[in-house]
């Protein structure tokens, strides 16, 4: 990685705390080798804002210094931290819409089929943030199977980040989040109450959360933990900030945990890479369905 400048950003009134080119990329090193994340000599900015406020909680006066804390066996939990600090968690209900029209007429009907006749229907939130992609697709489930929660169906919503699986587990959105939230399905998917500053707060109905299983998991991980296959993939703008190889790895990785007629929702400037192309046939805007 070639860095072109060293950053420095103090925070008025403080010493100066420079991000040399050389830490820059002890830290892109970490990024590669625990989340397979590709650091671009762009991001050198938003590294140094980001991580400048780790060095203040831990009272540290260089990067030098945090990058041999992170290095070391005693910055294990730090190093978790970095990256945290270092991924985005952008995300909305209803994101990129189409795939929940193409969730509704396509892929969803033949599983509530299945799951009517007692069989197993497994989806999977890959990258899920604070919940929001996971939520839609259950209200979705509920809007064609209002009782869905009577048979076998399950999301399960992961993301390497476990402040966000935590959210996503409490199921608490403010009134800005749910603006995305069709009226119809907030009124029936969710509860409202004021939080501590008064602030209008949206929870998400014992229904509804009983559909989903939030995991921490790290997509990069040797190996995944779950035994079974799915029928469905939401893996959306989370591959975007991997290397080529590691998204190759995953795209592979999904074509063999994917069940047929199986099918892959990636974000909107992603696309499929590596041998995983051959096995999947694109089926509307970034969706892919694996071949028979
Ligand atoms: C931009 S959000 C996308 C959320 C949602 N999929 C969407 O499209 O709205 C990307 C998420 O990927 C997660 N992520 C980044 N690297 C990861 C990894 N190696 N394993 C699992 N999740 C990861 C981040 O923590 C973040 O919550």
């Amino acid at each position: 990685m070639s860095v072109a400048h060293n950053i420095e950003n103090p925070p008025a009134g403080s010493t100066k705390i420079i991000l040399a080119n050389r830490e820059l990329e002890r830290i892109a090193k970490i990024m590669d080798t625990d989340a397979g994340i590709f650091l671009s000599d762009e991001k050198s900015t938003l590294v140094h804002s980001r991580l400048v406020k780790r060095l203040r909680v831990l009272q540290l006066n260089s990067f030098v210094d945090y990058c041999n804390l992170v290095e070391s066996e005693a910055g294990k939990e730090e190093r978790k931290e970095l990256l945290l600090a270092l991924t985005t968690n952008l995300t909305r209900f209803f994101r990129e819409p189409h795939h929940f029209e193409h969730l509704i007429k396509t892929a969803l009907p033949p599983l509530i089929a299945k799951a009517k006749r007692g069989e197993k229907i497994r989806i999977w939130s890959a990258g899920c943030s604070n919940g929001q992609e996971a939520y839609s697709i259950a209200a979705v489930i509920l809007s064609l199977l209002p009782n869905a929660e009577n048979f076998d169906i399950k999301i399960l919503a992961s993301d390497i980040d476990r402040k966000m699986v935590m959210e996503g587990r409490k199921g608490f959105y403010s009134e800005a989040l749910m603006q995305k939230m069709p009226t119809k399905l907030r009124e029936k998917h969710f509860e409202s109450f004021d939080d501590q500053s008064g602030k209008k707060t949206y929870c998400v109905s014992p229904q509804m959360k009983s559909l989903v299983a939030f995991r921490v998991l790290n997509l990069n991980a040797a190996s995944w933990p779950m035994k079974g296959k799915f029928h469905i993939i939401f893996c959306r703008n989370t591959v975007i900030y991997f290397n080529e190889e590691t998204q190759e790895k995953i795209w592979t990785r999904y074509r063999d945990i994917l069940e047929k007629p199986g099918y892959l929702y990636i974000g909107h400037s992603e696309r499929l890479s590596g041998s995983a192309i051959n096995n999947f046939i694109k089926d509307g805007v970034t969706t892919y369905k694996l071949k028979d």
